[in-house]
């Protein structure tokens, strides 16, 4: 069982200034809540509850007042803090220490996923005991991700944004790895774009037979939300269901109750450090 997890949440959310000159991308809104609980919530569905986040250098106190400690969650967050980003496998060279002698998901503190079988998806993907695992998603423009081709169930081939087509099965920013990963992330030399790649750090699991692959299937939703366009079609498509199912998705204080890791005094407590807001009616009713 993969029992810890690192969100990536660096980066200067160049691309969204100047929404992001004062405030992190992942404590801007997606619809209700900020970016950075839909991730947490993805590793909290995989049951992970010793959770480093990743942050820019100066932007921890913000992300202290929102997500302090865990506690509230019945969870262990830490932070460490990156001085400038140097690609995502960084993440394991930075988190070393926290990853210990473990096994570790990644996920990227930006993408947003969502699906009826997805949190099975995610418990199986949990129990990954060797090797690393990537999960799959078709997309329309797979120039602008990491893709896999696949033969037989198996990954033959990984590009980072290939220029020309190769497969439309974009690798998805949740990765799930042994503990060789430090190893293999410290044996990594930057790209032309000057970053650790990513796909080089699975390729060398590729060439010991050791990467497999998931897919998110056609009935799930990854999105991304790299740009402003994106960003608001993310918040879009929350709206949208959450208004029509009454439901909220990504309702960190929720999934801690539903995995029993809180009772209701933690959700009071919840309720009283948000104050009088929509969120809070929702906490309310989950335990009335
Ligand atoms: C990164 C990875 C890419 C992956 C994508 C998922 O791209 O390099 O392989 O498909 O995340 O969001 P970036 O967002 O850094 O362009």
């Amino acid at each position: 069982m993969i029992k810890k997890g690192i969100i990536l949440s660096g980066g200067m959310g160049t691309r969204m200034s100047p929404l992001t000159k004062a405030v992190n991308k992942q404590l801007l809104p997606i619809y209700d809540k900020p970016l950075i609980f839909y991730p947490l919530s993805i590793l909290m569905l995989s049951k992970i509850k010793d959770i480093l986040i990743i942050v820019n250098k100066g932007q921890l106190n913000q992300y202290k007042k929102i997500l302090p400690n865990g506690e509230r969650l019945g969870i262990k967050i830490t932070y460490e803090e990156q001085d400038s980003p140097k690609g995502l496998p960084d993440a394991f060279i930075l988190g070393e220490k926290f990853i210990g002698k473990d096994n570790v998901a990644l996920i990227l503190g930006d993408n947003f996923f969502y699906g009826q079988f997805l949190s099975q998806k995610l418990l199986d993907c949990s129990k990954l005991k060797n090797g690393a695992k990537v999960l799959l998603h078709r997309v329309a423009s797979p120039e602008k991700y990491g893709v896999a081709k696949v033969k037989k169930n198996k990954i033959t081939y990984i590009k980072e944004k290939p220029k020309k087509f190769i497969s439309d099965l974009a690798i998805t920013g949740l990765y799930f790895f042994d503990n060789k990963v430090i190893k293999f992330a410290k044996q990594l030399k930057p790209s032309k774009r000057n970053e650790l790649e990513i796909t080089d750090l699975l390729n060398k699991y590729k060439r010991i037979n050791k990467l497999s692959a998931d897919y998110i299937g056609r009935g799930g939703a990854w999105l991304d939300t790299g740009s402003l366009e994106d960003f608001y079609k993310t918040s879009a498509f929350v709206s949208a269901i959450e208004n029509r199912q009454g439901f909220k998705i990504a309702c960190i204080e929720e999934i801690a109750l539903l995995n029993k890791w809180i009772n209701k005094k933690q959700i009071n407590d919840a309720i009283k450090f948000y104050g009088k807001c929509e969120y809070s009616s929702y906490l309310k009713k989950l335990i009335s």
